[in-house]
């Protein structure tokens, strides 16, 4: 194993093919990575950012996976500013987040294009290099049209599309028809190592738990400050559990907080408070002891439909 600040890579990561790709790829302005579970996006996207920062290059790691964030916690996506003078800097302490509220995108395209997209271009400001990560939604409906819309906001002008067997044939065909941008197919090595089901779920809680990391504190809420708006007369108590992003007034994401209603009087627990202008109301609540996430219909939460 090589262990940088970028992470740990995998011996076999070093495959010819795909390491001199991404030295290829190093001088480009915008990358995105696509590809289905345990595929190598991310073992690719951090080769990228190190062949790019050893050209002295400025990096921005957009990490768009909410399932099992790399960058920030899950829910969010995360961006990590990467120079080339520190090249030893860790890249899961996030420089920016974007609130999702979710662990899978599947009802949540439209809050997933935007917070990735919204990342990418505060990357593009930032760094010379964006690296985009994806999350493993690759197929189906909910899968293209997420990354059919990736696509036309993040404006890459390299897709590399991570394969086994020829399961992204159908995604690629279509990003190649309706988009200018060079699409390259890679084989995933047989040998990769692949994640179950449980380790994955244990790498989120572990992830949300850093989340919640002490100091916390517990600010009083008013029903007034969220987004989406409550409506008049909602049981506040609905909300005990449910998971909030934290924005200050300026459209970012400070943190994330887990909302509790006691004896009438709503509060949020949270280690991002200072600045705080807004809650945008999640899709999940959150359990306090294990920080298990369950999926949660907001319209049915809010107007009991
Ligand atoms: N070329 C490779 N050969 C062998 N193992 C690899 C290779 N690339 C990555 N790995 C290992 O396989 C595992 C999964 O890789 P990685 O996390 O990059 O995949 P991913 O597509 O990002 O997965 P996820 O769907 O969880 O985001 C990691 O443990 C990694 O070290
Ligand atoms: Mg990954």
């Amino acid at each position: 194993m090589q262990t940088t600040g970028l992470g740990t890579i995998h011996p076999m990561a070093a495959d010819p093919t795909h390491e001199t790709l991404a030295g290829e790829l190093a001088d480009l302005r915008t990358v995105m990575l696509i590809g289905a579970m345990d595929t190598g996006k991310t073992t690719f996207a951090r080769r990228l950012a190190q062949a790019a920062l050893a050209g002295g290059r400025r990096v921005a790691f957009v990490d768009a996976d909410i399932g099992n964030s790399t960058v920030g916690p899950p829910t969010c996506v995360g961006l990590r500013l990467l120079d080339p003078a520190e090249p030893d800097a860790a890249l899961e302490r996030a420089d920016a987040l974007h609130f999702v509220g979710a662990v899978t995108p599947d009802r949540h395209i439209l809050q997933q294009v935007i917070a990735t997209a919204a990342l990418a271009e505060r990357g593009r400001e930032a760094a010379d290099l964006v690296v985009i990560d994806t999350s493993a939604s690759v197929s189906g409906v909910i899968g293209e049209t997420l990354k059919y819309h990736k696509m036309e906001l993040c404006r890459p002008d390299r897709v590399v599309a991570l394969q086994r067997g020829s399961e992204l044939e159908p995604l690629v065909g279509m990003l190649r028809r309706f988009f200018s941008a060079e699409v390259t197919v890679l084989t995933t090595e047989p040998g990769i190592a692949t994640v179950g089901p449980v380790e994955r779920s244990a790498q989120r809680t572990a992830k949300l738990k850093e989340a919640f990391a002490e100091p916390l504190e517990r600010w009083r809420v008013r029903p007034t400050v969220f987004a989406p708006t409550l409506p008049a007369g909602l049981d506040l108590g609905r909300l005990d559990g449910m998971l909030v992003g934290i924005q200050d007034g300026d459209g970012h994401c400070l943190g994330l907080g887990r909302l509790e209603y006691d004896d009438g009087i709503l509060r949020v627990l949270t280690n991002a408070g200072e600045g705080m202008q807004g809650l945008r109301l999640g899709s999940v609540r959150i359990d306090p002891d294990g920080f298990e996430c369950r999926p949660v219909n907001l319209r049915e939460l809010i107007f009991g439909v």
